[in-house]
């Protein structure tokens, strides 16, 4: 059966290899497979980034990224959360069956209030709310979170049942994760340990032109490069060959994996083919990234085109929530 799977992206910040091989590409994957909803969470971004001179430009760059690296809007409903105002009225409604306390003892909630004592605004409160309504409205049942959302999806199964039991209905489906199973792979940093990621400040972006990705990928950690038999591999050179395994040929990985075992590597060599392999994985999107950050008209006809699919959805269910509730005016 076709599962309804959705996913909400930040939109803070340019997507690296490690979001693109831990994420994106198995959403590529599964549009063919299933009915998916894909959109940037721009009202989300707000509780943090408010200011108005970056807003639609992070918004514009995440999206063209998106796209860039295949995000289909013919086969996903691909759009921007604040385009569909059904989003902002079911999360009013969703308010009224949330309870304070619970929100207080999120521990996104508790993180932010440590780290930004003088913003802690009501939306950030209400954050995991609107991240409910986002996926109930479509009445999701699948949702790709990684493990800092665990939490909020929880949370969007309580609202779910307790909507569906506190007026006796059987409306709302509850959301499970979406599991890549063994596709799920975790790209490591090229600074020695660790993760990718934006907030480390060791990502190799889909945006970086060729002379950046070079720069980074030679000044990675190794080494010293000499092997005994038997030994472990270290983990700075283990987290090369986990990179050389996403982005090379299997003969090029058995090539250097011989050489290290033989005691023979140059870990110079090994990094300009590394260099070479990402570079033909992420100039080609690169180079539509540009292209369409440049073409205001498709990416002005792609959000318009993503509202009216995803408002057709999302009325329905606003519609059928209205009833329950006892709203009758409409
Ligand atoms: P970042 O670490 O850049 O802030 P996010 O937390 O916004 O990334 O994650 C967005 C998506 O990318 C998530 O699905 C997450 O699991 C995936 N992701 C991020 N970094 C990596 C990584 N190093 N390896 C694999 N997947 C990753
Ligand atoms: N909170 C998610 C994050 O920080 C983004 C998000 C917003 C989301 N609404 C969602 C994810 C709905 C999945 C489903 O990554």
């Amino acid at each position: 059966m076709k599962e309804i799977v959705l996913s909400g992206i930040r939109s803070t910040g340019n997507l690296h290899i490690g979001n693109y091989f831990g994420a994106l590409r198995n959403f590529i994957k599964m549009q063919d497979e299933n009915d998916c909803f894909f959109f940037i969470a721009d009202l989300h971004s707000l509780t943090t980034h408010p200011d108005p001179l970056n807003f639609h430009e992070n918004v514009k760059t995440v999206l063209s990224e998106y796209l860039a690296s295949g995000l289909d809007p013919e086969k996903s409903v691909i759009f921007v959360q604040s385009t569909v105002p059904e989003v902002s009225e079911l999360y009013t409604l969703m308010n009224m069956w949330s309870y304070v306390g619970e929100l207080e003892r999120t521990s996104s909630f508790k993180e932010k209030v440590r780290k930004h004592p003088n913003n802690v605004n009501a939306g950030l409160l209400t954050y995991p709310v609107l991240m409910a309504t986002d996926i109930l409205i479509h009445r999701a049942n699948r949702v790709p979170v990684g493990k800092d959302q665990e939490q909020h999806l929880e949370m969007a199964r309580v609202f779910a049942r307790r909507f569906n039991s506190l007026y006796n209905v059987d409306f709302f489906p509850e959301p499970s994760a979406y599991n890549f199973g063994t596709e799920l792979v975790k790209v490591p940093g090229l600074d020695g340990s660790g993760k990718m990621g934006k907030s480390e400040g060791n990502g190799i972006y889909l945006a970086d032109d060729e002379k950046t990705i070079r720069k980074k990928v030679m000044k990675a950690v190794t080494d010293s490069g000499t092997v005994d038999a038997g030994a472990t591999m270290s983990e700075p050179v283990q987290n090369l060959f986990t990179i050389l395994q996403l982005v090379s040929s299997n003969e090029v990985v058995q090539f250097y994996m011989e050489k290290y075992r033989a005691g023979e590597i140059r870990y110079g060599d090994m990094k300009k083919q590394l260099a070479d392999d990402i570079c033909k994985v992420t100039l080609p999107i690169r180079e539509r990234i540009l292209e369409i950050k440049d073409n205001e008209k498709y990416l002005n006809e792609t959000v318009k085109y993503g509202a009216e699919k995803a408002r057709k959805s999302a009325s329905k269910t606003l519609a059928e929530v209205k009833k329950i509730m006892g709203f009758k005016w409409n």
